[in-house]
């Protein structure tokens, strides 16, 4: 089952409330939300208390992705705001294991991403603890980038690493999917595809839902 969560960062942040309820009427899977503080990558968004306004305006599971510096300091917060899964990125991670754990003994799942210049070994050591793991496909920060194609062996190497450790892991996608990209990550073993542009951006959003949903299971 293929699971299609629309990223907020392509939203239209003064109107966060009625963009949410329509995505949620749109058939969107869950809510991505892009968290950055201006060090870890070059943008910043948006903190605990909007996760926790959006979280009031729907009841999609909130897939908060965590692109900051020293994220186990604010996993707490997010948890309180409402999340259900939280992403944090290796790189930011001195002690990943530890990190992992704490999203887990709050009762979230956990996921951890990588950055496309890093490669998938970076995972194989804390796999079986993960729910899920976030092959970026674009380098973070911003919506709206080209898909860079590299990035579909990495995702067949954490797959195939996967079936050794943890055959219910869930690969998450993130950075120019759409209708052209889908079905070749989940080719390799993708099954979460997350999607700013291709579904925000357009006027359309249910049809953008279903028809990048399609071309994922063709
Ligand atoms: C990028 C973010 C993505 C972004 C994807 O740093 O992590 O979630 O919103 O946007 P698109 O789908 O437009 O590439
Ligand atoms: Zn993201």
């Amino acid at each position: 089952m293929i699971i299609l969560a629309p990223s907020l960062l392509s939203a239209d942040f003064a109107a966060l409330g009625s963009e949410v309820a329509e995505i949620e009427a749109a058939g969107a899977d869950w809510l991505h939300v892009d968290v950055m503080d201006g060090r870890f990558v070059p943008n910043i968004t948006l903190g605990p208390p909007i996760v926790q306004a959006v979280s009031r305006h729907t009841s999609l599971p909130l897939d908060v992705h965590l692109m900051i510096e020293e994220p186990e300091r604010y996993i707490a917060d997010f948890a309180k705001a409402g999340a259900s899964v939280i992403t944090v990125h290796a790189e930011a991670c001195i002690h990943l294991h530890r990190t992992i754990h704490q999203i887990k003994e709050l009762g979230l799942k956990a996921a951890v991403a990588l950055n496309p210049g890093t490669p998938a070994v970076a995972v194989r050591e804390v796999l079986g603890d993960l729910d899920m793991v976030l092959v970026m496909t674009v380098n973070p920060g911003f919506g709206g980038q080209a898909f860079i194609p590299g990035m579909v062996r990495k995702i067949r190497e954490v797959r195939a690493m996967a079936e050794e450790f943890n055959p219910s892991l869930r690969i998450e996608v993130d950075g120019g999917i759409a209708e052209a990209t889908a079905p070749l990550v989940c080719g390799a073993g993708a099954d979460v595809l997350v999607a700013g542009n291709a579904v925000f951006g357009r006027p359309d959003r249910a049809g953008a839902i279903a028809s990048i949903r399609a071309a994922a299971e063709s």
